[in-house]
C-alpha cells in the first residue's frame, strides 16, 4: 500500500514551510491558507474551474485546490503574495490603473496567471492573452479591463531597459 506523506516542506515565496499532520489528498490550495498563513490564494469552486486558487509551481501556473501539498515538497511555489517580491508589482499596479479590480476575489488567481503568461510570452496579442488567462474566471468586470491591464504591463515591460 502507498504510504500517506503526513509531512513535507513547502517552499513559498523563497521560504521554507515545515508542514506535519498533512490529511491524506490535502490540497494545496488548503495548506497555503491553514497552515502556511497565506491566504491571497482564493478557493472558489474547489474543483479547477475557477482559477481564483492559481499558484506558480517551477514557473508554471496551476490550480492549488486540485495539487497535492505532498505532491509539491521542495518545488518551488510562488503565491500572489510572492508575486511583487518576484518582480511583477507593475502588474499588480496595472490591475489597479485599468480598473480591472471589482470585487476582486479572482484578482490574486489572474495576476498569477497573468504573470506566467508574460513569463512565457512578452509580446502577446488581444486573443493571446484571453486565450492565456481562459482558466480564470471573472464574474465582474466582462474582461475587458483585465486584457487591457495585461497588454499595458507587457509593453512596459518591454519598453524597459
Ligand atoms: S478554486 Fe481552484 S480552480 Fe476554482
Ligand atoms: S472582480 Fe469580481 S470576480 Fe473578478
Amino acid at each position: 500500500m502507498k504510504r500517506v506523506e503526513t509531512e513535507c516542506t513547502l517552499t513559498v515565496n523563497g521560504v521554507d514551510h515545515a508542514v506535519s499532520g498533512l490529511h491524506p489528498g490535502e490540497s494545496l490550495l488548503d495548506t497555503l491558507r491553514e497552515r502556511c498563513g497565506l491566504r491571497g490564494s482564493k478557493g472558489a469552486c474547489e474543483e479547477g474551474e475557477c482559477g481564483s486558487c492559481t499558484v506558480l509551481v517551477d514557473g508554471e501556473a496551476v490550480c492549488s485546490c486540485l495539487t497535492m501539498a505532498a505532491a509539491v515538497s521542495g518545488r518551488s511555489i510562488v503565491t500572489v503574495e510572492g508575486i511583487g517580491e518576484a518582480g511583477a508589482a507593475d502588474l499588480q499596479d496595472a490591475f489597479l490603473r485599468a480598473g480591472a479590480v471589482q470585487c476582486g476575489f479572482c484578482t490574486p488567481g489572474l495576476i498569477v496567471a497573468a504573470d506566467a503568461l508574460l513569463t512565457r510570452n512578452s509580446s502577446p496579442s488581444v486573443d493571446e492573452v484571453r486565450e492565456g488567462l481562459a482558466g480564470n474566471l471573472c464574474r465582474c468586470t466582462g474582461y475587458g479591463r483585465i486584457v487591457e491591464a495585461v497588454l499595458d504591463t507587457a509593453s512596459q515591460r518591454r519598453e524597459q531597459p
